[in-house]
């Protein structure tokens, strides 16, 4: 923890100054789902709302390329701002940003080709390129950005909705790390797991060293809620997944439960998104108790139901209707959002509506705003 520095708090002292200058919050929704309430509706927001299919976002993308948007405080909170103006109906703001801005902050170049996805030309071959790596990682000097995004963005904000932070997890920013972009085999970054096992612990931990310090200083910044993405959860093993992705997760969610318990910080819910983890072991471990993270994103490849009896009570859900229901139709929507409300409300417990991964570029403008009114009508508690 020697490494840890306070991120600079703007013209406060502390968290509690900066947060009594904050506008104060309307809509606490998402917030109390967070906490396990069964709350009046299901609170509602959508993976990478802020993104191309709306057409507001591909006017700023014109003008700045995607990382220019990231690091620029103005433009990520103008990009944050622009479903939570253009849909009322949305629970949740989530800032604009992207998860690898983690390796960019470990010295890694990272680019995004407008066909490809992200590009980083000297990925991680050998445990030797981890000599690349810094030591240690200072995050108000590397990430400052970020948090000074989600300060203008609270007070853009106004008090509409709650302000989510987030992070990509450690074996998922490992994975882009080794392969140097997407893949669709993860020959490169698995194959490390196989290879040198303890090299990658090792890695892991690094990079969640630097996952927590980010989250943390969003925090402090005016984060009101955390989540945490692992994409690529799904693509190994169970046992990989509990030898390796796991206590990285683990260790983020320690970490910065133990930094803001210091700072004297309330409680903030993580929400963990293990994408395509679906084996039953796997699913025991995320509970709250164990895992750290008090609500589970799940993907829309687990049952409401089903999944509940897997992770047991304790836990808040988080998703998941496919993000492909937002291209069948008026009719479509309604009959399949009421579908999924009803085993939602036979899992119980706290949930909080999204979808099972992020909005895609050709949905309709329109069809969203249908999605969200539909969840508004079929998530009330009877
Ligand atoms: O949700 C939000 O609105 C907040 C912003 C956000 C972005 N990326 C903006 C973005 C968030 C939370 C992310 C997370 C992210 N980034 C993940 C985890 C979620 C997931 O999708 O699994 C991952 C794996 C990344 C890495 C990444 N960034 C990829 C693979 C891509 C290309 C994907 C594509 O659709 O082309 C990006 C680019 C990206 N990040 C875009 C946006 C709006 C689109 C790129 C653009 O504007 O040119």
């Amino acid at each position: 923890m020697a490494s840890y520095t306070i991120p600079k708090l703007k013209g406060a002292d502390t968290w509690r100054e900066l947060e009594s200058k904050f506008p104060p919050l309307k809509n606490d929704l998402l917030l109390r789902a967070a906490r396990g309430e069964e709350t009046p509706r299901a609170p509602v927001w959508v993976m990478r709302q802020a993104g191309r299919y709306l057409p507001e976002f591909m006017e700023v993308r014109k003008k700045h390329s995607f990382f220019e948007c990231c690091q620029t405080p103005e433009l990520a909170t103008k990009l944050t701002l622009q479903p939570i103006d253009r849909y009322p109906a949305l629970d949740a703001s989530i800032i604009f940003c992207d998860i690898l801005v983690v390796p960019q902050a470990l010295g890694m170049e990272v680019l995004m080709e407008p066909s490809k996805g992200p590009v980083l030309p000297q990925p991680l071959t050998t445990p030797a390129d981890l000599a690349r790596l810094p030591e240690t990682v200072d995050v108000q000097k590397e990430l400052g950005y970020v948090f000074d995004a989600i300060t203008l963005t609270r007070q853009g904000l106004d008090g509409r909705v709650p302000l989510i932070g987030f992070c990509g997890a450690p074996w998922t920013l490992m994975a882009y790390m080794c392969e140097g972009g997407g893949s669709k085999t993860f020959e490169r970054s698995k194959s490390w797991l196989y290879k040198y096992p303890e090299e990658s612990k090792a890695l892991l931990t690094k990079i969640a060293d630097v996952c927590a310090d980010l989250l943390v200083g969003q925090v402090l910044a005016g984060a009101q809620m955390l989540q945490v993405f692992d994409s690529w959860a799904g693509e190994l093993t169970p046992n990989h997944f509990q030898e390796f992705a796991f206590p990285a997760l683990v260790h983020i969610s320690r970490k910065v439960r133990h930094v803001l318990k210091e700072l004297g910080h309330d409680e903030v819910p993580m929400t963990l998104f293990p994408r395509m983890v679906h084996a039953p072991s796997s699913l025991a471990l995320l509970k709250p108790e164990i895992s750290g993270y008090d609500t589970l994103g799940l993907d829309q490849g687990l049952d409401a139901v089903e999944a509940r009896r897997l992770v047991g009570p304790e836990i808040n859900l988080q998703g998941n209707f496919d993000p492909v229901v937002l291209y069948g139709g008026r009719e479509g929507i309604e009959k399949e959002v009421a579908r999924v409300c009803k085993r939602f409300h036979e899992a119980g417990g706290g949930w909080i509506a999204n979808l099972g991964h992020g909005i895609t570029p050709n949905v309709k403008p329109e069809d969203m705003g249908w999605f969200l009114e539909c969840v508004h009508k079929y998530s009330v508690r009877k």
